[in-house]
């Protein structure tokens, strides 16, 4: 665990901002060896000690650590944009991809053209081909020799359910689920050539997805490609067919990080809590509120970052203008002034209004598909398993997604099941 230290606390490591030039102590470094769960006593400690510290890494950035920075950040667009840097590290993008990248009220229209298309009412008609997907990869995991829960069945899985999701047909849905896994590992390991051309590639797929699915003649209001096409043919919107196909190959990168790493957690969590497992097995009824409560201690974002439009004061701290701020979201969900006995799992905890999809214009859009996600691959695995748990050790994924790459597992089959 690393030591944040408050304010006055002399510097471990100075450097200068590189937004205002000024000489900066670094108050707080994101440990880079975690194990599982490990940093939520640092973020309890900077909360107790340093709630908004300053850190030099990742060319500088500001922490946001408690429930109300956060809340307040996320709804105050004005003041701080998505347009300038939206995640720490600072990822060089060749163009801006809606509708992470833009503020409104251009990103309102990005928003507006898909936001129909992740409803209940749509999502849930994708349920039988999550299910499939679930269903063959918890039998594929029970043949390993030794499973891994990310590996076998949360990567693929959350690629399956994003390819549902757009109606690919099957040789995009093969590709895009063996780059999607590829780039995810890349850009874990940070490994630069790889990342770029999986990204090169993520764009022509986009485009490949986009042309093919005009093709088919779908239904606007259902079908996210056909929601931004006729977006884009609408001259009183900015969106354009070049900013429809960079909103599709966004949503390849956002469909596919988060619902794997929590999808991770979970899995990890329930190889830990063999109690809370033989509970859920038996009582599947409970699965929704255990999710919800697993989302809260597991979420998986903690590089999403706001940039300051102007010069402005955060707990007590100013924050200059062009100033990145990281959102700590696992940290503001264990806030103690906000969750009683924050760091406990609590089935059917009372108003668990944790952060975990955002909040404000940029909530995820697609919250009710990621929890359908978790539901149905929870359900198939405690189904299909009499129990699992843990072989080995969790490995973390670094700081970009929290949550496991890693999770080595002993799976015995329920009767019946190969
Ligand atoms: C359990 C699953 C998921 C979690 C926990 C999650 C979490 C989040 C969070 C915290 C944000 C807000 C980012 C910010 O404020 O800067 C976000 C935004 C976003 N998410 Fe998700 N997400 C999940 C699943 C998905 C899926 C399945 C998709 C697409 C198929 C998706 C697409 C997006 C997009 C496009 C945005 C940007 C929205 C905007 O800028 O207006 N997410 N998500």
């Amino acid at each position: 665990m690393t030591t944040p230290h408050p304010p006055s606390t002399p510097p471990s490591g100075t450097g200068s901002c590189p937004f205002t030039g000024e000489a900066r102590d670094s108050e707080w470094s994101p440990d880079r060896n975690e194990t599982f769960g490990s940093a939520h006593a640092d973020y309890a400690a900077l909360r107790a000690q340093n709630p908004f510290p300053w850190s030099e890494d990742f060319g500088g950035f500001w922490a946001a650590t408690t429930y109300e920075d956060i809340l307040a950040i996320t709804q105050n667009d004005e003041l701080f944009s998505t347009a300038k840097q939206n995640v720490v590290p600072h990822v060089p993008r060749a163009s801006r991809r809606p509708p992470l990248h833009f503020d409104p009220p251009e990103h309102t229209e990005y928003r507006t053209a898909i936001d129909p298309v992740f409803r209940r009412s749509v999502v849930t008609e994708h349920a039988g081909a999550f299910r499939d997907s679930a269903r063959r990869l918890v039998d594929g995991m029970l043949m390993e020799t030794s499973p891994d829960a990310v590996r076998h069945l949360a990567a693929p899985f959350a690629m399956d359910c994003f390819a549902a999701l757009l109606g690919l047909a099957r040789d995009q849905t093969r590709e895009i689920r063996d780059l999607g896994v590829r780039y995810g590992f890349a850009i874990q390991d940070m490994d630069n050539p790889v990342i770029e051309e999986c990204s090169r590639r993520l764009y022509e797929i986009a485009r490949d997805i986009y042309d093919r699915r005009l093709a088919e003649d779908p239904d606007p209001s259902r079908d996210l490609v056909a929601g931004l096409h006729r977006a884009a043919l609408d001259p009183d919107t900015a969106i354009t067919e070049t900013s429809a196909v960079a909103t599709i190959r966004q949503l390849i990168v956002a469909g596919m990080g988060a619902p794997q790493a929590v999808l991770g957690s979970c899995v990890a969590h329930l190889a830990t809590d063999l109690e809370l497992q033989a509970h859920l097995r038996a009582h599947p009824e409970d699965l929704p509120s255990a999710i919800e409560e697993m989302l809260r201690l597991h979420a998986p974002y903690r590089v999403f970052a706001r940039t300051a439009t102007r010069d402005t004061v955060i707990h007590g701290r100013t924050v200059a203008q062009d100033e990145p701020i990281a959102l700590l979201f696992p940290s503001a969900n264990r806030d103690e002034t906000r969750f009683e006995d924050p760091d406990s799992f609590v089935l059917r905890r009372k108003q668990n209004s944790h952060l975990s999809f955002g909040r404000g214009s940029h909530r995820c859009p697609a919250a009710t598909m990621g929890r359908l996600e978790l539901l149905i691959a929870l359900e198939e695995l405690l189904e299909r398993t009499e129990t699992f748990s843990l072989a080995g050790d969790i490995v973390m994924m670094n700081w970009l997604e929290y949550g496991p790459r890693h999770v080595p597992l002993t799976v015995r089959p329920a009767a019946g099941m190969p």
